[in-house]
């Protein structure tokens, strides 16, 4: 029976199983963006997974939104990457980069006063966490229609330059409230030009950045993650399952190397579920290889892929405490004790100091 230890072709790279690394950032890079040795040590101690997806990554300074959040624009963060993919490489990994543009998710005191963007001059709900504290999300600025042909091309680029620094893919960051996220869905976009109002116009940023991407690459290399059910940073929608159904079969008509798809988180059960189950959903629209995540353990990572409604199942947390997580769930186990006040934390505590099993 095909379960999470089933070895999976994603289109020519082996993967030795199924267990995939979600995306976590960490803030663990240095201030410029510039990737650390010590980024390179987390990875290489979880190169075990089926593949690594990496801590979202900004495309351009003006994608930059969390502190110590590493970037992939300039050549000495290609340079830092490629020390990371080298490394994981030799040690029989397989790692993938996730492109992002936070949007309005960001602070102008991290940007040099500059106001964050977005496509519709709407806050996002929560607050910030700065070095001097937690403060509200200030209005962002309205992206002008003449300034998101370039924000395609940083997509494209950055692309290119996950190629250059060794990757095995991209993935673009659909979800979770940001950019890409806040386009697609009606409470954050207002917009009335050619990328707001009617769904066919909300979801043309997403579109035109995964084509770029698969312009800059080919289409096997780029995936991308949404999140139709959680809410994350007031990101929401008044009509989700119209919403996702319209965008999901487009990404997959582009032939997107995969589809992440997050299930509803314990926010979206407390604001009221939309779409209960994501992977049940949208598979019978997905005919490319699709990817799940959020709370799955190993008992429900293999019967969603024994139901045929998942190929992967990507793991946060019980990644992040577990550097050997396939080991553990094969052979039951227990997981480290995680240590939340850590997770964005600088330096090893916290960090690389998760035990893997003895031999
Ligand atoms: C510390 C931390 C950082 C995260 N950062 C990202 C991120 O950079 N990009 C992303 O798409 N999701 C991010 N997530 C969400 C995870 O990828 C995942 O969706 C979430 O943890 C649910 O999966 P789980 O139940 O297996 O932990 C983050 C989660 C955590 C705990």
């Amino acid at each position: 029976m095909t379960d999470l230890f089933t070895p999976f072709d994603l289109h020519g790279l082996p993967l030795p199983n199924r267990v995939v690394m979600s995306a976590m950032t960490r803030t663990r890079a240095a201030e410029n963006g510039v990737p650390t040795d010590l980024m390179r040590d987390y990875y290489v101690q979880r190169a075990s997974a089926g593949v690594i997806v990496t801590e979202c990554t900004q495309i351009s300074d003006q994608a930059h939104g969390i502190i110590r959040c590493p970037g992939i624009h300039r050549d000495d963060q290609i340079a830092g990457w490629r020390k990371i993919t080298d490394a994981v490489h030799a040690a029989g990994g397989r790692i993938i980069c996730q492109i992002w543009h936070c949007g309005r998710v960001a602070h102008p005191d991290m940007r040099g006063g500059e106001p964050p963007v977005a496509p519709s001059p709407v806050p996002a709900t929560g607050n910030f966490f700065l070095p001097s504290g937690r403060v509200d999300f200030p209005v962002p600025r309205e992206l002008g229609i003449d300034e998101l042909p370039g924000i395609v091309r940083d997509f494209a680029q950055a692309t290119r330059n996950a190629r250059a620094a060794g990757f095995d893919g991209v993935e673009l960051h659909g979800a979770n409230g940001y950019l890409l996220d806040q386009f697609l869905q009606d409470g954050s976009n207002k917009r009335t030009d050619a990328y707001g109002g009617p769904v066919e116009n909300r979801a043309r940023l997403m579109i035109e950045a995964a084509t770029a991407a698969i312009d800059a690459w080919d289409a096997d290399h780029v995936g991308i993650r949404l999140s139709p059910s959680n809410p994350l940073y007031g990101a929401d929608d008044s009509d989700k399952r119209t919403t996702f159904g319209y965008v999901i079969p487009q990404l997959n008509a582009l032939g997107v190397g995969y589809i992440c798809l997050l299930e509803p988180n314990a926010q979206a059960v407390a604001a009221g579920v939309q779409i209960e189950h994501i992977a049940e959903t949208f598979r019978p629209l997905i005919s490319v290889p699709l990817m799940v995540n959020g709370g799955f353990d190993k008992a429900k990572g293999n019967a969603v892929i024994a139901r045929g409604e998942a190929d992967l199942v990507a793991f946060g947390v019980p990644f992040l405490i577990n550097p050997d997580l396939p080991k553990r769930l094969r052979t039951d186990a227990p997981y480290n004790k995680p240590n939340p006040a850590l997770f964005y934390g600088v330096g090893a505590e916290g960090y690389t100091d998760y035990p893997a099993l003895a031999v």
